[in-house]
């Protein structure tokens, strides 16, 4: 699949379809669907959201080049910033031919809260819901039977005595640990959790205060690995120094959790994933030491360049959005993923391999450059342009970048201006402030 895909970034829209096509990747009617532009029908909408008065549509694009457990993929990305696809996939060709992506999921349980608020004898409390665990467990499945017979369902309960931070005792809170197979689990957990109240309540003889899951997944991560064989030893030092700065400072390591997340957020949303969910569990994971750190590293092993990411990124291939929205489902089958776990270790490697293309590019040439250049056509509609101006404006601005480096929407008005007036039409009006 790899070589079918080689400059699948110079072909036309209508051109990269067929490709995707001919690869078995898309289906006729996704094909027409995506060519056509349609969005869903509202109904649909309605169904998702409430107050529905229409459709939001951001850019549906595809990096190919992947490899990642010794299995091609083609990475749907939802995304509206310019670069990150492009990053995305000329990183991914590095890697493939220099090196490799490896995945692996830590654990498989995720988390649901119920809050009793105010305990004045937790440890009372704690050995009353231990000793009644197995009977809770059992009471928690009966709320999900069509889980527990897919395999999944609750597993394990736990208990956490927290000091109020009112010092006016203790909260306990229970955590319940279920196996939610391919879903994210979110409703399923939910669910669960608000079962127990009445049982919990029975057994503590206390009021439940409030039940919810917990996005801080830290009971199911994913890891990516990703080795550059032989690196340029001076390009891997500046790779590893630039990780070095996101380990130390919160600052950089915003900035490159963000720069991560451009990859993984592109995914979660093209796959009609919960990318807010995604969002806060990594960021509260960056934090779990009382420090925000960056959830990625590089680092010089011998002469090769290693990366790893650890997170957890809570996806499902069912449920939700995924199966009902046309393009989520197309997405999902252009990725051919069998689980949901599949899912993340994919989120994981594209977010590490998101992240080396911008630690790459700022620690050699800077992203000014290459961004620029990706930008062009955006400053040319920015500056007016209509679609038959695009290709003369994209290379008067990129004569304007290469002589100093950057170039402004000041002097992209400037040149529609300038190639008007040649071509003897009047009336520049940019868009936006
Ligand atoms: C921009 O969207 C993302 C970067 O800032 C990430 C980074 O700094 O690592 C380039």
């Amino acid at each position: 699949m790899a070589h079918q895909l080689d400059g699948f970034s110079k072909l036309t829209r209508n051109q990269r379809l067929e490709a995707l096509e001919k690869l078995g990747l898309l289906g006729q009617e996704d094909v027409a669907r995506l060519r056509d532009g349609e969005t869903p029908p509202l109904d649909l909408a309605e169904h998702f959201i409430e107050n529905v008065i229409g459709y939001f549509a951001i850019p549906l694009g595809v990096a190919p080049h992947f490899r990642i457990d010794d299995r091609d993929y083609v990475i749907p990305m939802a995304v509206e910033e310019t670069s990150i696809v492009a990053a995305a996939s000329h990183t991914a060709k590095w890697i493939r031919n220099c090196g490799d992506i490896k995945t692996e999921t830590l654990g498989e349980l995720i988390i649901g809260q119920i809050q009793l608020a105010h305990v004045t004898n937790p440890a009372a409390m704690v050995a009353a819901i231990e000793q009644a665990k197995s009977d809770l467990i059992r009471r928690a499945n009966e709320v999900v039977p069509g889980l527990v017979s897919r395999g999944g369902g609750v597993r394990e309960l736990s208990v956490r005595v927290l000091a109020r931070p009112d010092g006016d005792g203790s909260m306990v809170v229970i955590h319940v640990l279920a196996d939610a197979k391919d879903a994210m689990g979110a409703n399923l957990i939910n669910q669960v959790c608000e079962g127990l109240r009445e049982p919990v309540e029975a057994i503590t003889r206390a009021k439940v205060n409030m039940c919810i899951l917990s996005n801080l997944v830290d009971t199911k991560l994913t890891r990516a690995i990703i080795r550059i064989r032989n690196i340029e030893p001076s390009l891997g030092r500046g790779i590893a120094e630039a990780s070095l700065f996101a380990q130390v400072d919160p600052y950089r390591a915003a900035t490159n959790n963000k720069g991560v997340l451009n990859g993984i957020d592109a995914v979660v949303l093209a796959t009609g994933n919960d990318w807010r969910a995604v969002e806060a569990g990594v960021h509260a994971y960056a934090a779990r030491g009382g420090r925000y750190v960056s959830i990625t590293r590089w680092f010089m092993h011998e002469r090769d360049l290693v990366g790893e990411l650890i997170a957890p990124i809570a996806v499902g291939t069912v449920g939700g959005m995924t199966r009902l929205h046309p393009t989520a489902r197309t997405c999902l089958k252009m990725l051919g993923v069998s689980s949901a776990s599949e899912l993340a270790r994919i989120c994981a490697a594209v977010g590490l391999v998101q992240n080396l293309g911008a630690l790459k590019a700022l620690s050699t040439v800077g992203i000014v450059e290459g961004h620029m250049k990706l930008h062009t056509t955006n400053l040319a509609l920015a500056a007016g342009a209509g679609q038959h101006e695009i290709a003369e404006m994209k290379s008067r601005l990129e004569r304007i970048l290469k002589t100093q480096r950057r170039v402004t929407l000041t002097e992209a008005v400037a040149a529609l201006e300038g190639l008007r007036r040649e071509k003897g039409v009047a009336d520049v009006q940019p868009f936006g402030p």
